[in-house]
């Protein structure tokens, strides 16, 4: 068995994985040359973070039956093209939600607070103190969910304690005793959850079918003033009308994932942000915490596991 790592995965989970195969670990691939290096491989099994799995990369080798992203969201892998070849795709729900998470929380934190303004300033040796005493604080104010998955629920978990009032709206009703049990109260859809959230934070994986869900109705719908922060995947939140409605002065956000990214990720922003301090990016690092990737790494070593003495995947 050939174990084709395409991405960056830690030496321990290669070293799991040695033991059962092969283990080719190519982490500089790009998409591009991930058919060629699938093809003169001829891996069984590919494993992915960012890189984007096309359908001829899942062509170009003929015994590959197992894809594998070492992360949560599938959407950079061609999971049509790769049910009709018969090959499994597996991901990794749940395993960075708390990284995620924290980065919610910190993009949260320091848009209220302005620190990195702040930071930058008393770096050029500026000590501007007044400046920075408008910060609006946290207690009492309303955080929306877009989403109640696993993410959502550890933001939930963490807001509360900063004393946020927490609101949350999903496509089907969510059990009565976890709303409870994170302290959430499920309005009646996105537009309700809008009308009353000082900040709105998305946490609703991309699908065709939710291409631009936040768009520029909704950006409107937002209140004046109100925050968005999005840590969920580029396409969910419609860029270009999140920019328009940051330069009005209507919107601030807090952003870690971008449309173009990562090739047009610091272009996105860029116009996103525009002149305006009222945006704070980062270049997707929602997952990027030691302990997730320990996590991530120990669920892809499971799966594959699995998958090589039962032929089966299934999630933990
Ligand atoms: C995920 O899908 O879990 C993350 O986006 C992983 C990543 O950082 O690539």
């Amino acid at each position: 068995m050939l174990v084709l790592i395409a991405d960056k995965f830690p030496p321990s989970g290669r070293d799991v994985l040695a033991r059962l195969g092969e283990v080719v670990y190519r982490p500089e691939l790009s998409a591009e040359q991930l058919p060629a290096a699938l093809g003169e491989t001829k891996a069984d099994i590919l494993v992915v973070r960012s890189t984007v799995v096309s359908e001829t990369a899942l062509a170009a080798s003929p015994p590959l039956s197992l894809v594998v992203r070492a992360g949560a969201g599938t959407n950079t892998i061609d999971t049509a093209a790769a049910s009709r070849r018969g090959i499994f795709v597996a991901n990794c729900p749940g395993k960075n939600a708390i990284a995620v998470a924290e980065l919610t929380m910190g993009l949260i934190l320091a848009l209220d607070r302005r620190i990195v303004d702040a930071t930058l300033e008393l770096r050029h040796g500026t000590w501007n103190k007044s400046k920075y005493g408008k910060a609006r604080g946290l207690k009492g104010q309303t955080l929306g969910l877009v989403g109640f998955g696993m993410i959502a629920r550890e933001v939930a978990v963490r807001a509360r304690a900063f004393g946020l009032k927490i609101v949350t709206c999903a496509n089907h009703p969510i059990a009565p005793d976890v709303l409870e049990a994170h302290g959430a109260i499920q309005v009646a859809d996105l537009g309700a959850l809008l009308d009353v959230s000082d900040i709105v934070s998305v946490h609703v994986p991309y699908s065709k079918t939710n291409h631009h869900y936040i768009g520029a109705e909704q950006l409107a719908r937002m209140r004046p003033g109100a925050t968005l922060i999005h840590t969920s995947r580029g396409g969910v939140v419609d860029d270009k009308a999140l920019a328009e409605a940051v330069r009005a002065g209507r919107l601030r956000a807090g952003l870690d994932v971008f449309e173009g990214e990562p090739a047009g990720g610091q272009a996105d922003f860029k116009n996103i942000a525009g002149e305006h301090g009222d945006v704070y990016a980062t270049p997707h690092i929602g997952a990027s915490t030691e302990q997730a990737e320990s996590a991530i790494s120990d669920e892809v070593v499971r799966i594959i596991e699995s998958f090589v003495a039962r032929g089966i995947v299934h999630h933990a």
